[in-house]
C-alpha cells in the first residue's frame, strides 16, 4: 500500500487511487447510508452485467430479485448498526444474463473526520468457480462412493458363488466316492432278491412275494440315486460346439413328451447358433421340461421361447401349474431338495451344473401362484 502510494504521479493521488479501484480484479462498490451504489469498479459492472450509469444512484431492489435484494439489505443494515466489517461467507447474485453468482462479501464502515459512518465499502470474492469444481468433486466423489458400494457387492456376490461352487464340488466328490463304494453291495442285493423271485416262481399267494417286489424298487430307486450322483460328480469337459437352439429344444421336449392335457407353445425366433455341448445342454432343458410338465398333472401350457440378448441367447421354460412358494425359491438349485415323492431333488442341481459348464447362466426367474418360469442364458457361437 505504502508503495503504491509512494509511486503515485506528483499530484495526481486520488485520481491514481481512483484508476486503481476501477482495475482491481475483484469487484468493489460504495453505499451511502440510503444503500445507493456512489461508486462502482469495472468488475463490479462487468460480473452484475448492467453499465456503471444505470447502477449508480439505484439500490440492490432496483436490479436483482426481491429475496436477494432483502438479504443484501439485512447485512448492510448489520454493518451500519453495529459500525463493524461484516463478512458473509456465501451469498448469491443474480446477472442481467440470469446466471446466479456464489459470492463471499466484506462489508467495511468508511467514516468521516467525527467517528460517524457514511459509507459502506464492499469487497466482493465470486467463487461460483470454486463452487462449482466443489460441487464437481463432491459429485465424482458420491460416485466413487457408489461404486466401491457396488464393487463390494458384486464381490461378495462372486465370493459367494465361489463358495457354493467348491461346496457342490466337495460335496460331488464325496457322494460320487461314497456312490461307487454303495453300487456294488447294491447290485449284489438287487441280484440276490431277482434270484429269490425267480426260485419263487409262481407260488402262489407267497408271503415274500410282495416284500421282495419292494426290495427290487427301492434298489432300483437307491440305484438311479447312485447313478445320478456319479454323473453329477464327473461332468466331462463340455465338447461345445456350434448347435440350433430349435434342435436341442426339440430334442429335450422328445426326452419327456408331454400329455394330452398339455399343450405345448414354442416361441423360438430366429435366434443365431449357440457355442455349448449339446448333450450336456439337452440334458439341462430336459430337466426343466420334466419339471414343468410334473407341475402340470392336470393339464395346462407348457411354453418354451428363445430371445437374443446381447451375446447370449435366453431360452425360458415356463408352465402354467402351482409356481414356487417364496420360502423354497432360495433353495431351488441345492441338491436333494424335492416335494415329490418320486423326485431325487437333484434335476436343477444337475441342470445348473451342466449349464454353468459352458459358461452359461441359469436362473428362476419367477411365477407364484401363476406357474414357473426358468431362463438358461447359453454363449452365442459367434458373438457381435
Ligand atoms: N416348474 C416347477 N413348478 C413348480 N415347482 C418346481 C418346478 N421346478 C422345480 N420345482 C420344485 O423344485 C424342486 C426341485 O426340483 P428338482 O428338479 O431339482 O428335483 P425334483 O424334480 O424334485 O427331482 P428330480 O431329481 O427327479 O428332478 C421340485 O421338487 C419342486 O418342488
Ligand atoms: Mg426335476
Amino acid at each position: 500500500m505504502s508503495t503504491a502510494v509512494a509511486l503515485a504521479p506528483e499530484g495526481a493521488g486520488a485520481e491514481f487511487l481512483a484508476a486503481i479501484v476501477e482495475l482491481v480484479a475483484h469487484p468493489i462498490f460504495v453505499k451511502d447510508r440510503q444503500f445507493r451504489w456512489v461508486l462502482l469498479n469495472r468488475a463490479f459492472c462487468e460480473m452484475v452485467g448492467h453499465p456503471r450509469e444505470s447502477l449508480l444512484g439505484k439500490t440492490d431492489y432496483d436490479f436483482f430479485p426481491k429475496e436477494e435484494a432483502d438479504w443484501f439489505r439485512a447485512k448492510d443494515q448489520e454493518m451500519f448498526v453495529s459500525g463493524a466489517a461484516v463478512t458473509v461467507e456465501e451469498e448469491c447474485i443474480t446477472d442481467a444474463s440470469g446466471v446466479r453468482h456464489v459470492l463471499t462479501t466484506t462489508k467495511v464502515p468508511m467514516r468521516d473526520s467525527s467517528g460517524g459512518v457514511t459509507h459502506l465499502v464492499g469487497i466482493i470474492h465470486d467463487i461460483s468457480r470454486l463452487k462449482a469444481a466443489e460441487e464437481a468433486l463432491r459429485l465424482s466423489n458420491e460416485q466413487l462412493e457408489q461404486r466401491i458400494v457396488e464393487r463390494t457387492a458384486a464381490l461378495a456376490v462372486a465370493q459367494e458363488e465361489l463358495m457354493r461352487r467348491e461346496r457342490l464340488a466337495l460335496t460331488g466328490q464325496l457322494a460320487g466316492g461314497f456312490a461307487h463304494q454303495i453300487r456294488n453291495p447294491l447290485a449284489a442285493i438287487t441280484n440276490a432278491s431277482y434270484l429269490m423271485q425267480r426260485a419263487l416262481g409262481d407260488t402262489p399267494a407267497n408271503q415274500l412275494r410282495q416284500p421282495l417286489e419292494i426290495i427290487l424298487e427301492e434298489a432300483w430307486k437307491a440305484n438311479r440315486i447312485i447313478t445320478t450322483l456319479l454323473d453329477n460328480s464327473r461332468v466331462p469337459a463340455p465338447n461345445r460346439q456350434s448347435c440350433r437352439v430349435s434342435s436341442l429344444v426339440e430334442q429335450a421336449l422328445a426326452k419327456h413328451p408331454a400329455p394330452e392335457a398339455v399343450s405345448v407353445v414354442r416361441e423360438l425366433a430366429d435366434v443365431p447358433p449357440v457355442l455349448v455341448d449339446p448333450h450336456q445342454i439337452r440334458e439341462a432343458l430336459a430337466n426343466l421340461v420334466c419339471n414343468a410338465l410334473d407341475a402340470m398333472p392336470e393339464g395346462g401350457t407348457l411354453a418354451v421361447e428363445a430371445r437374443c440378448d446381447g451375446n447370449a441367447v435366453v431360452v425360458a421354460v415356463s408352465d402354467t401349474g402351482p409356481g414356487i412358494p417364496p420360502e423354497q425359491v432360495d433353495m431351488l438349485f441345492r441338491p436333494l431338495v424335492t416335494n415329490k415323492p418320486q423326485g431325487l431333488g437333484l434335476g436343477l442341481t444337475t441342470a445348473q451344473m451342466l449349464v454353468e459348464n459352458q459358461s452359461g447362466t441359469i436362473a428362476f426367474v419367477g411365477g407364484t401362484g401363476t406357474g414357473a418360469r426358468f431362463e438358461v442364458r447359453l454363449p452365442l457361437a459367434r458373438p457381435a
